[in-house]
Parts: C-alpha cells; structure tokens; sequence
C-alpha cells in the first residue's frame, strides 16, 4: 500500500462536511464585505516568495517546498497566499478593473513543517488581502471581517492579539535597541537567534527554543519605538475596534513569521485546540506591492487556516445530514427499467434518489436503503408494473401504501 504523505491528509466523507460548513460561510461573509474571489497557481516562481515572504524567515529558509523544473526554472509551492495574490494584483491591474480591490482566496498551501496536530506540510488557507486604503478605518474592516468569521462560524472561547510593528521609519531605532537590549546574552541564544540579530533581529520573536523565552521575554516592545504617524495610526485602529465591540489584547510579541508587515499585525487564538492555536493571523504590508515590482499601494489582509477552523467549531455544531429522500427497490428485469426511468425523472426534478445497482434480493436492497438512511423505499415488482403503481414504505414507521407512477416524483416533493 502506498500511504499519503506525512503531514498530508484526506478529508473524507463525515469530516468534509465540516469543512465545508467553514468555507462555504467565509465566501458567504467575504462576499458580504465586498471582497471578490481570485484563484491563483499553486506553483509560483520560488523568487516571488523570497522577496514576499522575506528571505530571513523560517518558510523561505527552511520550509519552502522548491525544485528546479526541466528547463532549469526555481519554482516553489506557494507556502502562503499573500505574495500570489499581491502579484496578480499587479499583474491584471486589478485597481483599474474593480471599484475596490478586495479580494479572497481559498486553497491549499504548502509548508515543510513538522507535523503535528493542527499543524500540517499541506494545510489550506481562505485569505483576504485589501488593496490601496492607507486610512486606519480598514485596518478596523479587515479585524472586523475576521472576527465576524469566527463568529458566525460558532466558534467560542478565542483571543484575539493584535501589535504594531512600525515602518521602515521607525523599525531601524528598534531593531538597534533590540540588539542593545540583546547585548552580551545573544551568546546564550540558539544559532537561529545570532544569526536573526544580524540578519533581521525582529525575527527573534519567531524563536521556539523553550530556553530563550526568558531573554526573549525581557526585549523592548515594538510599540515604544513607533514613529509619531505610525502610533497614531495604531490608536485610530484600536479606537476602531472599541467603537466595534471588539475585545483585544496588546501582544507586544506579535511582530509575525512573515517580513513584509508594517504597523498593524493581529492574531486569533483559540486555546481549545491545542499548541497550534493561531487560527487566523493577519497584518499591513505597506511596501509589499512596490517591492514584488507593482506601485507604490498600501494593503492589508489575513489568512485563516481551514484545518484549525474546523477543530475549532464547537462539538454541538449540527450539520444537516446527507441521505437521499427515496431509494428505489426494483424486483425483476422489466420493473428495473421503469426503476431506473423512474430515478431519471427523480434525478431530474431535483430529488436525491438512489437505488441498487446490482440485481439483487429485496431483502438486501432493503439494507442498502436502511444504510443510506432514505427515510422513503419505493418497491417496484411485476403486481406493482402491471397496476402501474409504485408501493411506499415509510422507514420510520414501515408502514405501506401504494402511489402512481405517474405521480411517484410529486409524492416525494411533497413529501420531503
Ligand atoms: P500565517 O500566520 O503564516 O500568515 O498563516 C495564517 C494561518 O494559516 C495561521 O494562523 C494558521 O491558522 C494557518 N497555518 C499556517 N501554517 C500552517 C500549517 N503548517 N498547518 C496548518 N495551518 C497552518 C500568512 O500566511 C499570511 N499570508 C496572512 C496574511 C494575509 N497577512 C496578510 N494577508
């Protein structure tokens, strides 16, 4: 047997329709908002990452999947949404084509992580990314957008965290004073950590190793670096999520795992489903869109991770159940052509309707329709065919009636 992949999974009947419960209420609240849905290619070329998803971060240096095709190109599977959509953006010139770009996408990703639960090398996100507003007020839309999501998906119990991380104005002083703070005890870091002092000391927040916590811990916070604009920036989103309702926690470590955002960055976490609580995270990403070599606009957006949101629904989520309305028992060659006549008519008016495909006995077409649950039988034999009827048997109570054939299909409408 040749198994999936680890960190790989089949989503399979019983688990699917959770899944999408989750998708089909974010297009719902997406399109509510105004945003449109793009889709874009799973392959990318491996640069537009390095330069998006920056090449200091853990998903370019260590968890990108990237080969070099046949004809000598780097391509990597697109590890998130934001730099493939960002593209496209640029690439149809979606601020001339729509009113407002907002736009989402829904889609696997692909990131060579090690897996564990809630945590996978293929997982899928639903995005949305905002094109061009620099006013503070869609910061307030996007958190809101979020929240909404996890709200009408029924989803209790989570945080959301929201920080600045300034701007290429104020990130210099901070990141100066980061390694000030740093001093002597960079020594005492994992080799991640020296080298992100170096390279890019705002990564340090993304360290995992249990041990550096407490040097980590102690650093400067973001927030009393900021430039004058970017603080007044910051206060405007934060009155904004007041004048919604919104509760939010200041969490001065949120600085994110990605290296284009400026000012706003938000999580929601959701304790419930264990170490891999993010469920949703989120930023601005000002110079983004000039930097993979589209004009100079502003955007913002998130991406929630499907898997987490579905461990997340709450238990008591009822979803309706798939069976078909009718199942049709057929006895014998000439009944199973008007059966099968019978199913296309069924079929075509838009009834659920299923029946045996093999020939079989009564009794085990009985127990095919007790397994898929059809609440109705319709049982077509020679005695039934001649008097051009159809007989009715009513699973939940087996009680039996006889109905026309002629008026089989409205029998089941109404009866549904
Ligand atoms: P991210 O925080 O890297 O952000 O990922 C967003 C969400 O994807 C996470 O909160 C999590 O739910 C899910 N996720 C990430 N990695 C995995 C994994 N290995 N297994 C399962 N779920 C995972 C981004 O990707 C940004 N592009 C978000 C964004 C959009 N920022 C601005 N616009």
């Amino acid at each position: 047997m040749i198994a999936a992949i680890r960190g790989t999974q089949d989503i399979l009947p019983g688990t699917i329709e959770r899944w999408q419960f989750v998708e089909a209420t974010a297009c719902r609240v997406f399109e509510q908002y105004g945003y449109a849905e793009i889709r874009t290619p799973i392959i990318e070329r491996e640069e537009l990452f390095a330069k998006g998803t920056g090449e200091t971060t853990d998903i370019v240096q260590k968890e990108m999947y990237a080969f070099t095709d046949k004809d000598g190109e780097r391509i990597a599977l697109r590890p998130e949404a934001t730099p493939s959509l960002v593209r496209a953006f640029v690439e149809h010139s979606l601020e001339q084509a729509m009113a407002v770009p907002k736009i989402y996408t829904l889609g696997p990703m692909f990131r060579r992580e090690r897996p564990q639960k809630g945590r996978y090398r293929q997982f899928h996100q639903l995005d949305v990314e905002v094109f061009g507003v620099k006013d503070p007020s869609v910061d307030g839309e996007v958190i809101d957008l979020a929240w909404t999501l996890i709200r009408e998906l029924g989803i209790t119990g989570v945080e959301l965290a929201v920080n600045s991380v300034g701007c290429p104005v104020c990130r210099p002083s901070f990141a100066a004073a980061l390694v000030a703070a740093l001093g002597e005890d960079v020594q005492t870091l994992c080799g991640d950590c020296q080298r992100r002092a170096v390279a890019n000391p705002l990564r340090i927040f993304d360290c995992k190793v249990p041990a550096d916590q407490r040097v980590i811990d102690a650093l400067p916070h973001t927030i009393d670096y900021l430039c004058d604009e970017c603080r007044t920036h910051f206060e405007a989103v934060r009155r904004y999520l007041d004048v919604f309702g919104i509760p939010y926690t200041l969490s001065h470590r949120l600085v994110r795992g990605l290296d284009y955002y400026t000012r706003t960055t938000f999580e929601v976490l959701a304790g419930q489903i264990g170490a891999q609580n993010a469920v949703l995270g989120g930023g601005r990403y000002d110079g983004l869109v000039k930097q993979l070599g589209g004009p100079d606009r502003v955007g913002i957006g998130f991406a929630a991770g499907v898997e987490r949101l579905v461990l997340a629904l709450p238990d008591t989520l009822a979803l309706p159940e798939k069976r078909p309305a009718v199942f049709i028992a057929a006895i014998g060659e000439p009944a199973r052509e008007a059966a099968l006549t019978l199913l296309r008519d069924l079929r075509r008016a838009g009834v659920n309707a299923q029946v045996e495909y093999e020939g079989r006995s009564l009794k085990s077409q009985m127990k095919r329709a007790d397994r898929l649950k059809a609440p109705l039988v319709f049982i077509l034999g020679e005695d039934e065919l001649a008097r051009g009827e159809v007989s009715v048997r009513r699973m939940a109570t087996s009680s039996q009636e006889s109905v026309p054939l002629s008026g089989a299909v409205e029998f089941v409408k109404t009866s549904q």
